[in-house]
């Protein structure tokens, strides 16, 4: 199944995840545009997929995340699909855990996403279709993560209305709840450490099953 030239932007590109769906979508004919935050970072993942327009984003702008949509609409000519796969974990005890971590949180987990979907509503071509990594960890939330699934939860919750909302629009909304991967997600925490996760999934694999296979579908190729 391929994407024939469909306009795709990937916002979190920079990530293990971004970084794999942008290179699976990519080698199905896709045409992409990236955004992400580290800078350097983005500028390899561009060129490494043979020169795809980027941009830099951070979440805590929550205007310049509603942007990033019209942004690559205006670099591709049209935008069909948008993959959102931004996100930081954070680990500890409720208790512990303070209001700024809390709002670092919710904000990249939760705000941002919210702000780059309802910026690309109007934006997508009917028939589009949006994907946002959530997270297995909505299903099954844990001790020692209450934040974090606080902030996944509300996500999915939104794009569960905002589905319903854009039905008639014909526009498809994704909540794509990725199980634990095999990647640095978890040490790269915004606060406190991971607890002994098990192994995680490959995210080759992963990403292929959960986000790229039903984007495709949901594009109708
Ligand atoms: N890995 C897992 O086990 C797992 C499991 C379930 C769900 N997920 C979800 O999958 C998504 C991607 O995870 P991943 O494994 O790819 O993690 P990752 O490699 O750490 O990527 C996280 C992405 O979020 C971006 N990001 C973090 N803080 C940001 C900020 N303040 N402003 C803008 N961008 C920011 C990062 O940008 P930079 O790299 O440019 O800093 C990167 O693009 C997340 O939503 C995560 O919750 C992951």
């Amino acid at each position: 199944m391929g994407v024939d030239g469909a306009g795709i932007l990937v916002v979190g590109a920079t990530g293990a995840v971004g970084g794999q769906a942008a290179g699976q979508l990519a080698g199905r004919g896709a045409a992409l545009a990236l955004a992400g935050r580290d800078p350097g970072r983005l500028r390899e993942r561009a060129s490494a997929l043979g020169g795809r327009p980027r941009r830099s984003f951070d979440a805590y702008d929550l205007d310049g995340c509603a942007r990033l949509a019209a942004w690559a609409e205006g670099e591709l000519g049209r935008l069909d699909a948008l993959v959102v796969a931004v996100g930081v974990a954070g680990f500890g005890a409720a208790a512990e855990v303070s209001d700024a971590s809390a709002e670092h949180l919710l904000t990249v987990n939760a705000l941002a996403p919210m702000a780059v979907v309802r910026g690309s509503l109007d934006v997508l071509s009917p028939g589009g279709a949006v994907a946002v990594v959530t997270g297995a960890i909505v299903d099954r939330p844990v001790r020692g993560m209450a934040d974090y699934a606080a902030a996944k939860t509300a996500l999915a919750t939104w794009l569960g209305v905002v589905g319903r909302e854009v039905r008639r629009d014909r526009i498809g909304v994704m909540d794509v709840r990725m199980p634990h991967l095999d990647t640095p997600f978890a040490a790269r925490a915004a606060v406190g450490t991971a607890p002994a996760l098990g192994p995680g999934a490959d995210p080759v694999e992963a990403v292929r099953e959960h986000l790229v296979l039903p984007l495709l579908d949901a594009l109708g190729r």
